[in-house]
C-alpha cells in the first residue's frame, strides 16, 4: 500500500499542469485543506506565514532521518548548532565566489557542447544538467569524487532520499546508507590528503573544502573533522541534484512554450544572462522542482490568527506547503497564469523562504542562467523525436531528456 501511495505521489508531482488545476480549485474553496493528520496549505500568504514561523512548523522530524551522511542544516530545527553551522558555511561560500561559479558553469557547458555540436543531439541530463553542477562541486567545493560515474550515482541517490515525497522511505534508506558509507569513506581519505597538503609548503588550491579545513586547523575555532565532513558531504548532495533537476524541468518547459522559447533564444543570442535568468526561473514556476514542501506542527497552534479564515492546527499534524499553488495565487502574482519573464526573481518560492531558505540559492542562480544561455544558442534546439521527447526518471531523480538541434558544419 505504501509503495502504491509513493508511486501515485511521484507521478502526480510530475504533472504540474494537473496539479495547478487541482490546486487552483482548492485554493478557491478549501485553501487550508485537512485530510486526517495532514494539512495542505494553498494560499501564498499562508505558505509564507508557515515558512516564517519556524518554531511552530519544524523540519527536523521529517528531514533528519533522510540525511544519510550525518547531521546537516536541512535536518535541524532552530538551535545553536544550526546557527553555528549555517554561519560556518557562510564563511566558506562567499558572495565574491559567484562570478567564478558562473564562469565555471560556462566553461563546463562549452566543453560539453563542443563535443555535441557536430552531432546535432545531446542528452540534457547526462551531458549538461548533471555534468555542470557535478564539476562545480569538483572544482569550487573541491570534491571531485573517485570518478565521475560514482560521484553522479552517490549524489543522485543520496538526494533522492531527501526529496522523495512518499511517507515510507525504508527501501531508499537502505540503499542510501550504502552510498553514504562510500561517500563518507572517500571524504575521510580526501580530508587526510588535503590536510597533509595544507600543512605542507605548497599552495593548495582555494576551494570550499580547503577553506573548511583551514578553519579546522585554526585551534581557536575548535571545528572538528566530523563537522567538516558532514557539511561538505551535505553540500555535495544538495549542491548537485536540485540543480540538475531544476535545469531539466525549466529547459523542458522553455522548449515546450513557443513564446518562451523564442524569447529565451533572443536573450541568449544577445548574451543577456540577466534576461535568461528571468526566463529560466519563470519557466520553473510552471514546472517547479518542489511543488510541495513539508513541515511538522509540533504543538497545537492557529494559522491566520486574528484574520478571516483563522484555522486551528493540531499538534503532530503533517503540513504540506503547496509552493506551486502559492506561486499561482493571484493575490501575490500579477496575472499568475501568464508566462511573464519580468517578475522579481526574489519573489519566487523555488528556494523556500524563511530560516531554511536554500543556502545555495545564489550559487544556483549563478550557474543555471549561464548554462541555459549557452544551451539556448544552439541552432533550433528542441526536444528530440520531433519535439515529443519526455523527461526520464529514476524515482524522484531525472535521468534523461534527449534534445536535438541543427548540427553545425565543420569549419
Ligand atoms: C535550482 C536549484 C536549487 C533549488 C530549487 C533548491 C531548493 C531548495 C529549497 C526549496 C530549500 C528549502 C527546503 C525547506 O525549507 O524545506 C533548500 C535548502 C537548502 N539548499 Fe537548495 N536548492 C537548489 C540548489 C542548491 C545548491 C546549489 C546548494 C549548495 C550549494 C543548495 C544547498 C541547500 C542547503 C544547504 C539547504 C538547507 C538550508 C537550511 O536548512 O538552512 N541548494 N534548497
Amino acid at each position: 500500500m505504501a509503495s502504491v501511495t509513493a508511486s501515485v505521489m511521484q507521478r502526480l508531482m510530475r504533472k504540474p499542469r494537473l496539479l495547478r488545476l487541482i490546486f487552483g480549485v482548492l485554493r478557491r474553496f478549501r485553501p487550508i485543506l485537512k485530510i486526517r493528520n495532514a494539512v495542505l496549505i494553498l494560499r501564498h500568504e499562508d505558505v509564507t506565514e508557515i515558512f516564517e514561523r519556524d518554531d511552530d512548523f519544524t523540519l527536523a522530524e521529517v528531514m533528519a532521518p533522510r540525511m544519510a551522511c550525518g547531521r546537516f542544516l536541512l535536518g535541524m530545527d532552530r538551535s545553536p548548532q544550526y546557527e553555528a553551522e549555517r554561519g560556518l558555511l557562510r564563511e566558506v561560500c562567499l558572495p565574491d565566489d559567484l562570478d567564478r561559479v558562473a564562469e565555471l558553469a560556462g566553461r563546463f557547458c562549452d566543453q560539453q557542447l563542443d563535443t555535441a555540436r557536430a552531432q546535432g543531439r545531446l542528452d540534457l541530463v547526462r551531458d549538461i544538467a548533471e555534468y555542470v553542477p557535478r564539476n562545480i562541486v569538483a572544482e569550487y567545493f573541491g570534491v571531485p569524487g573517485p570518478n565521475q560515474h560514482d560521484m553522479a550515482i552517490w549524489q543522485r541517490k543520496l538526494a533522492s532520499l531527501i526529496v522523495d515525497p512518499s511517507p515510507d522511505t525504508s527501501g531508499l534508506k537502505a540503499e542510501a546508507a550504502r552510498y553514504a558509507e562510500a561517500l563518507n569513506g572517500y571524504l575521510d581519505d580526501l580530508i587526510e590528503e588535503r590536510l597533509q597538503q595544507l600543512r605542507g609548503p605548497g599552495k593548495p588550491p582555494d576551494n570550499v573544502l580547503n577553506r573548511l579545513l583551514r578553519l579546522h586547523l585554526t585551534p581557536s575555532r575548535e571545528i572538528g573533522k566530523d563537522v567538516v565532513k558532514r557539511n561538505i558531504a551535505g553540500l555535495c548532495v544538495t549542491g548537485t541534484a536540485p540543480v540538475t533537476k531544476a535545469m531539466t524541468l525549466l529547459v523542458y518547459q522553455l522548449l515546450s512554450m513557443p513564446d518562451a522559447r523564442e524569447g529565451v533564444r533572443a536573450a541568449a543570442r544577445a548574451a543577456d544572462v540577466e534576461a535568461v535568468k528571468h526566463f529560466a526561473f519563470e519557466a520553473l514556476r510552471f514546472n517547479p522542482l518542489f511543488p510541495i514542501q513539508p513541515r511538522i506542527c509540533p504543538h497545537n497552534t492557529v494559522i491566520r490568527a486574528n484574520k478571516p479564515g483563522a484555522t486551528p492546527i493540531r499538534g503532530g499534524s503533517k503540513i504540506m506547503l503547496a509552493t506551486l499553488s502559492a506561486m499561482f495565487d493571484g493575490e501575490a502574482y500579477y496575472l499568475p497564469d501568464r508566462f511573464k519573464p519580468g517578475r522579481a526573481i526574489g519573489g519566487y518560492l523555488h528556494f523556500g523562504h524563511g530560516m531554511h531558505e536554500c543556502f545555495g540559492r545564489q550559487i544556483a542562480e549563478a550557474q543555471i542562467p549561464m548554462t541555459v544561455m549557452k544551451l539556448m544558442r544552439l541552432p533550433n534546439l528542441r526536444r528530440a523525436s520531433r519535439g515529443k521527447a519526455r523527461i526520464r526518471y529514476d524515482g524522484p531523480a531525472v535521468i534523461g531528456l534527449p534534445l536535438e538541434f541543427d548540427p553545425e558544419a565543420p569549419a
